[in-house]
């Protein structure tokens, strides 16, 4: 069966090639560090993007849809470029645009699930919830490491990232059900999900 919504094949075909991007710059990011406990931390957020890139790469099977070689190349680029400069910038930059980065891509499994609601198609609501948390997991964790440093307060003042703000409202306290999920980032991008959404409806 082929999808008939454009924003969603891209958004699929864009996801599959950023976690590579993910996973390449954790394997720098991990290598950089120096306590044995934080490499494997970062190792293992890198396997869980592998798994992520796996699962999205199954449902983009399923619908015919092809890897993007445009996205493949361009986020190879970006992740190898982000791995060496881990090197270089230091302990908290690291930490903290991995934060913001995560921060963004949990709505973007939530997006998904709704343009995905927008087709009628529910069945892929598990494993998009369970991307979206695990995401959100990660931009916790990152935020962790650096929620005491000096530098994080000058850093989410100019790139909105930090302890007072998130790119998304997800709480790992109370989390909603699979079920209610589709509540999440209601805001987050909500013109272009709706026109997007608008558009495939159309088509169909
Ligand atoms: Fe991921
Ligand atoms: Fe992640």
């Amino acid at each position: 069966m082929k999808i008939q919504h454009p924003a969603l094949v891209e958004l699929l075909q864009r996801a599959y090639s950023a976690e590579k991007a993910a996973a390449f710059a954790y394997i720098g990011h991990a290598k950089s560090l120096k306590d044995p406990a934080a490499k494997v931390a970062v190792k293992q957020i890198e396997d869980d993007e592998w798994g992520h890139r796996r699962n999205v790469l199954a449902i983009m099977q399923q619908y015919g849809i092809p890897v993007s070689r445009f996205y493949e190349v361009k986020f190879h680029v970006i992740g190898r470029f982000i791995s060496a400069s881990c090197y270089v910038i230091g302990w908290f930059m690291p930490y903290f645009f991995a934060g913001k980065l995560e921060s963004g891509n949990v709505c973007e499994y939530f997006v998904m699930m709704k343009y995905f609601h927008a087709l009628g198609i529910r069945q892929h609501d598990e494993i998009l919830y369970e991307m979206g948390i695990k995401e959100k997991e990660h931009e916790v964790y990152f935020l962790e490491q650096i929620k005491d440093s000096k530098w994080l307060p000058y850093f989410e003042k100019i790139f909105s990232w930090g302890n007072q703000t998130t790119a998304n409202d997800v709480d790992l306290e109370n989390k909603l059900p699979v079920e209610t999920s589709s509540q999440y980032c209601k805001t987050f991008k909500a013109h272009e999900v709706e026109a997007a959404n608008r558009q495939a409806k159309g088509k169909s």
